[in-house]
């Protein structure tokens, strides 16, 4: 941790001037923080009017609390479901106070009592389910999700629990880290939990937004084939330069699982990164090789028109998960596995914290390949 500190420490002093000493020696110790009262921005996701609604104000900060930690945020990025939550679409309504974004990465600057594996200095991240640190799924974890029914990390200041907290491995930036938080968990948990990725295995993955573009980088990563979908050829053009061996439009190609298996030599795919849903599972199931394993994630393509049809799970013996993110130790893995291996999750474009609604707006027009990211400085 002391070299990463090292290159973060300058950051740090963009917000903390001259205060880091006089931070270290306060922290935990029950002391009246610098931090205490101190002016921050962030934004708020408003009345729930969609991305005109966001708003930026100031808040005066608050010394973080026993076990908590507060960190200068330095990159955020976006998810699609970030379109939901300011429309108040996603689960429950959040409040207009909410700060959105479920993923970030920036630099401890002070610690609360009792706070001991985390220091002044340290550049972290946090997986988005704050309190699912590691084991089985349970649906309590939305109770700590960040950017829904938590304060996420749109702000200056982040306010975390220390327990939640991944320090970055050499290698990976603030942008990198916070691109691959719920996106890159995602993906990972359908390739390795789910779909036990190993080389030479094919990897079917949709569209090519933040989940796909990452899930294609995680699986070249273990030496896999990948197949990719989309409705522009120019985004395939893209997804090829970062790997994917077979491209399919499928707006040329209606019957793309067809022509996913011509150019896989008749094979079907091993895995499947279902990002769209119900609406794409048939044609999904359909491009499947024997015990393949499919994850299903998303919705993008809303209601079935009709039934999938499921016949081609009892001849292959396939396997079929609901997939919800990960816990803190996939996110864990995720990041020493991309830090070793030099992978660089692919960004789309970067927008300054002061223009965070342009961001909200790029993303709605669906024209990114990858992930987007909200900096200070990354
Ligand atoms: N379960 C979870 O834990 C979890 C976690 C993260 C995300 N998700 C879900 O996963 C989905 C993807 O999220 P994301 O953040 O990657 O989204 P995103 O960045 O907005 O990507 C969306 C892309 O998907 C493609 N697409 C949209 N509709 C499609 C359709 N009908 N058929 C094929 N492709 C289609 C498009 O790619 P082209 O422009 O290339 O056609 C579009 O650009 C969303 O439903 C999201 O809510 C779930």
């Amino acid at each position: 941790m002391s070299h990463t500190r090292r290159d973060t420490i300058a950051g740090a002093l963009s917000l903390a001037a001259a205060s880091l000493a006089s931070e270290r020696a306060t922290a935990g110790n029950g002391e009246r923080s610098p931090w205490q009262g101190r002016r921050y921005r962030r934004w708020e996701i408003g009345p729930l009017a969609g991305p005109r609604g966001l708003r930026l104000v100031e808040r005066r900060a608050q010394a973080p609390g026993p076990g908590q930690v507060l960190v200068e945020m330095r990159a955020a990025a976006l998810n699609h479901r970030d379109l939901m939550i300011v429309a108040g679409r996603y689960g429950r309504p959040q409040p207009p106070e909410r700060v959105p974004l479920s993923d970030g990465a920036g630099v401890v600057v002070a610690v609360g009592p009792g706070v001991t594996d985390v220091a002044v200095g340290d550049r972290v991240t946090a997986p988005h389910f704050l309190e699912w640190l590691d084991g089985d799924y349970d649906p309590a974890i939305f109770a700590a999700d960040l950017g829904n029914t938590a304060d996420g990390w749109l702000s200056e200041l982040v306010t975390l629990p220390a327990q939640s907290l991944l320090t970055l491995p050499d290698g990976l930036d603030f942008s990198d880290a916070a691109a691959l938080g719920a996106a890159g968990i995602t993906a990972w948990t359908v390739l390795v939990n789910l779909g036990r990725i190993k080389a030479g295995d094919t990897v079917l993955t949709l569209g090519t937004g933040g989940v796909s573009i990452l899930a294609l980088q995680i699986a070249k990563m273990f030496g896999a084939k990948v197949a990719i979908t989309s409705s522009s050829n120019d985004k395939l053009d893209l997804a090829r330069r970062l790997g994917a061996d077979i491209t399919v439009n499928y707006r040329e190609r209606p019957d793309w699982e067809v022509a996913v298996r011509e150019a896989n030599d008749g094979h079907g795919v091993d895995i499947v990164v279902e990002t769209v849903g119900v609406a794409t599972l048939g044609r999904s199931l359909a491009c499947c090789a024997p015990n393949a394993r499919i994850g299903l994630l998303g919705a993008l393509g809303g209601q079935a028109q009709e039934p999938p049809d499921l016949m081609p799970m009892l001849l292959g013996n396939l396997l079929l998960k609901g997939i919800t993110s990960g816990s803190r130790r996939m996110f864990a893995d995720l990041l020493r596995a991309c830090g070793l291996n030099g992978v660089k999750p692919h960004i789309d474009r970067r927008f300054d914290f002061d223009e965070a609604r342009a961001a909200w707006e790029y993303l709605a027009g669906g024209g990114h390949v990858g992930k987007l990211i909200v900096s200070r400085g990354a």
